[in-house]
Formats: structure tokens, C-alpha cells, sequence
């Protein structure tokens, strides 16, 4: 994938870099970028837009990996940025991402969240629900601001995706509903707010979505509203933002589209329907985060203990696990691996690599063909961990999350340091002598 290829030691090179290197010099695990791939995606979508006649706009779903140097890459990129917390709006202002760029959602932004976004005067702000609705709408009046807004709907479409990580269905936490009136009602509040300046329209139907199918029928099903609505009043749509989703490659089993034929059908699919409609084209806003980073992403694991039950399974552990990459556990995500210092070596042998955390679900990969030589020390190389690894790791057993680099052309730069044991406990105090007695 991307820049990795096979050195004359043997060895999995990633953007030019021997992995083992990396081990030796940042230590295990660690998260390696593929900075080469995430330009190469980038170019993709900028290419895929500018074939159509249309306005557009790329945000970086930020939430797939949100840190410092991956904002300013994003920014040099010329991309958009797409928030859900106050911590990642955070992240992106420290990395002097652009504030006119930040698009912020979430269902439950706290009062605090909204303030700190108009305070930024960010981009736009998602509305999620009618609480959110009234309440910026208030807070815009105490400041006497304006802000760009969408609505997100909740276009009734199932995405042929994971339940966990699906999204447009109607029984949903996110959004207005589109068949229930919802949208409607929230247009019109909208609408008779001189504070919120109502741009258009966002809807996101899931995440790993292999076709294109089901953003076309989430985009036929609002203009089907657009349609009614049109006879009845006034709501000019200029952006129109289908959100992420697009599905990558973790393993044989999984077969997307190319970012090109997504962008292909979702332009075409909204110019047919303006055509149809009279209306003018709406800008035309997309929300990638997985398949921006996912495959830029490789963790590189130490290989420690054996166990083989004879007949039954033979277990590889390494020095990590769901602490870094949840999803297996969480989603029964399935990965790829190899043994980077024995990379040319025939993946012989069948076994289930397992994580070091204190719960039998915390296996990384099962049934994963490895060389029979492997042994101790040895480093595991684990594929497309780019997209909601780092992102969703966690201290469970006190584990200090890993060290992230980026590599391209030859060259390493660390982006996040490994956290030491001392990090764990520096928001602890220690107990008061009064309590004891
Ligand atoms: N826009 C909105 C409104 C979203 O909710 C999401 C993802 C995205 C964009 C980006 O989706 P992507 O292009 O990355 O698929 N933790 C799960 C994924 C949760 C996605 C949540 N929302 C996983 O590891 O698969």
C-alpha cells in the first residue's frame, strides 16, 4: 500500500524508512503515516471534483485522527476541517487551522462548545436538533452575531455498513427527521431567525460504506422534500453536505469504490436532480476522514509471548492491542499483518494475534497467516490502522498510549510522543490525611 515496499535486509520500508529503524529509534508500538498516501487521497478527491462543473468542498473528518500535525497537513492540503468537540476545535485553532474552514458538529454541543465556536467565529455550525436550534439562536442574540448554518437530516436510508457505525437510518440519535415534518419545522426556525444564516443541508449515513447506492438514495429522498417544499415556500439550498463514509480496503474481503467514482455519482446524482428540479446547484461539501488516513496508517508492534493449544490455536501476543486499535473488539474489524523484519519470508503458519489487556475479546487479528519462523522480538506490522486508532485509544490497564510518526520521502518526524507512566497519574492527587481518620 502507498510507499511501503521490501528493503534488501528484508525489512517493510514505509515512505522510504526501514520500519525496524522506527522501532529502534521511537519504540513499540507506534503509529507510522504514510504521509505520501494521504496527499495521493487528497489529490484524489480535488481531482475527482474539478472534472464536474460544480462548487465543492473537502472537509477532513478530524475525529478519524485529530492532532496537531495532522491539522496542519490537512491545512497545507487546502482542505476543510470538520469538528465534533471542543477538544478537536481546540486542536485545529492550535494548529492555526483557519477558523472560516471549521465546520463543528455533534448532537449534544454544550453551551460552552457553542460559545467557544462563535467566540472563533468558525465557519459553520451543524445543527443537530431543535434544543441546539433555540439555544445558539439564543447565544447569537446575546452577542449580536451571525453564523453560517446546515441542518442535518436524517434521510431514512440504510447503509449497508456495521449497525454500530450507521447513522441515516430514521430510529437515530443524529439529526431532524426528513419524513416526519422535523426538517421542516427546523427550516422554517431557521428561517425566522435574523441571526442564523441558513446555508443548506448535511446528512451522513454511515462509515466503511463500499457503494454508492445508498448516497444516492439519501440524496434523491431530500430533493423528493425539496420538491414538495417548492411548491409551498422559499428555501434556496446553496450547500449541500453528504457527509463521510467512504469505505477503504482493511482486507480481501472488502471492496469499495474508488474515491472517484463516489464523488462521480453523488455530483452527478445532485445535478440530475437540480436539473430536474429548475434549481441552481447547490455547493456541493463532502466529510472524509477514513478513507483519508486509514491506509496512511501502519502500528508496529513487538512480538512477545507464545501459547499453542495443540489442535486448537496458537496465540501470538503483542505489546499492545485494544488500547491502540478498539475496533476489532468493538466492531469485529478484521486487519492484515505481517512480520516486518521477515517480510519476504511465506506466511506459513495460521495464528490469532492477541493484545496484552486483562479481557479475552482483546485479540488484534484472528486466523492471520505468519511466517512459521516467527518468533520473540519480532515486529508486527498491522495495516490500516490510520483512521480511529489513535483516535480511540484508551488507558484501560494503565496502558500509556503510543508514540505517532509521519514518514515521507526517506525521512521521519515524531508527531506525538509515546506517553510515560508519569503522564498517567499527572491529573491525580493524592489522598487527604482527613479522610483517612
Ligand atoms: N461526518 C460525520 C457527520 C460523521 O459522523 C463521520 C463519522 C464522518 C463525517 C466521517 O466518517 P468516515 O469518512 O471516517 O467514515 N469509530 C468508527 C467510525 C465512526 C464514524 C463516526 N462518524 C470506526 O472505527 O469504524
Amino acid at each position: 500500500r502507498g510507499t511501503q515496499g521490501i528493503n534488501e535486509k528484508g525489512h517493510l520500508t514505509i515512505g522510504g524508512v526501514d520500519s525496524m529503524k522506527l522501532v529502534e529509534e521511537y519504540g513499540s508500538p507506534l503509529f507510522v503515516y504514510d504521509i505520501a498516501l494521504i496527499k495521493e487521497k487528497v489529490a484524489e478527491f480535488k481531482s475527482a471534483f474539478s472534472r464536474h462543473q460544480v462548487r465543492w468542498q473537502v472537509a477532513y473528518a478530524s475525529k478519524a485522527f485529530s492532532s496537531i500535525a495532522m491539522i496542519q497537513l490537512m491545512n497545507e492540503l487546502d482542505l476543510s476541517l470538520d469538528v465534533v468537540s471542543g477538544g478537536e476545535l481546540f486542536t485545529a485553532l492550535k494548529a492555526g487551522f483557519p477558523s472560516e474552514r471549521i465546520h463543528f458538529h455533534g448532537n449534544n454541543k454544550t453551551q460552552a462548545e457553542l460559545e467557544y465556536a462563535l467566540e472563533e467565529r468558525i465557519g459553520t455550525i451543524i445543527i443537530d436538533n431543535f434544543y441546539e436550534l433555540s439555544l445558539l439562536n439564543q447565544l447569537c442574540k446575546e452577542r449580536q452575531q451571525t453564523i453560517d448554518i446546515l441542518l442535518r437530516t436524517t434521510p431514512g436510508v440504510q447503509a449497508h455498513t456495521h449497525s454500530y457505525i450507521m447513522t441515516g437510518q430514521e430510529d437515530s440519535k443524529f439529526g431532524f427527521n426528513l419524513d416526519n415534518g422535523s426538517l421542516e419545522e427546523a427550516i422554517q426556525k431557521a428561517q425566522n431567525s435574523p441571526f442564523l444564516i441558513l446555508k443548506g443541508l448535511h446528512c451522513h449515513i454511515g462509515s466503511q460504506i463500499f457503494s454508492d447506492e445508498s448516497f444516492v438514495q439519501a440524496i434523491n429522498k431530500m430533493f423528493q422534500k425539496l420538491r414538495e417544499w417548492k411548491q409551498r415556500y422559499d428555501f434556496e439550498i446553496k450547500v449541500l453536505n453528504v457527509g463521510g463514509g467512504f469505505g477503504i480496503k482493511y482486507s480481501a474481503e472488502d471492496t469499495p469504490l474508488m474515491i472517484g467514482e463516489f464523488v462521480d455519482t453523488i455530483v452527478s446524482a445532485i445535478v440530475d436532480q437540480c436539473d430536474s428540479l429548475g434549481i441552481a446547484y447547490p455547493e456541493i461539501w463532502v466529510e472524509p476522514g477514513r478513507i483519508l488516513v486509514a491506509e496512511a496508517g501502519t502500528t508496529l508492534y513487538t512480538i512477545g509471548a507464545f501459547k499453542d493449544i495443540p489442535q486448537m490455536r496458537k496465540y501470538i501476543s503483542v505489546d499492545g492491542g485494544m488500547t491502540d486499535n478498539l475496533r476489532p473488539a468493538l466492531y469485529q474489524a478484521k486487519y492484515e499483518c505481517l512480520v516486518a523484519n521477515k517480510a519476504p519470508a511465506p506466511a506459513d503458519d495460521t495464528v490469532t494475534i492477541a493484545g496484552k489487556c486483562c479481557e479475552s475479546g482483546d485479540i488484534l487479528i484472528w486466523d492471520a497467516k505468519l511466517p512459521s519462523t516467527t518468533e520473540p522480538n519480532d515486529i508486527l506490522a498491522v495495516f490500516c490502522t490510520g483512521a480511529y486508532g489513535y483516535a480511540m485509544a484508551n488507558h484501560y490497564n494503565r496502558m500509556p498510549k503510543p508514540a505517532v510518526v509521519f514518514v515521507e520521502n526517506g525521512s521521519s518526524q515524531l508527531v506525538i510522543q509515546r506517553e510515560t507512566y508519569e503522564d498517567l497519574i499527572k491529573h491525580e492527587l493524592p489522598l487527604k490525611q482527613s479522610i483517612l481518620i
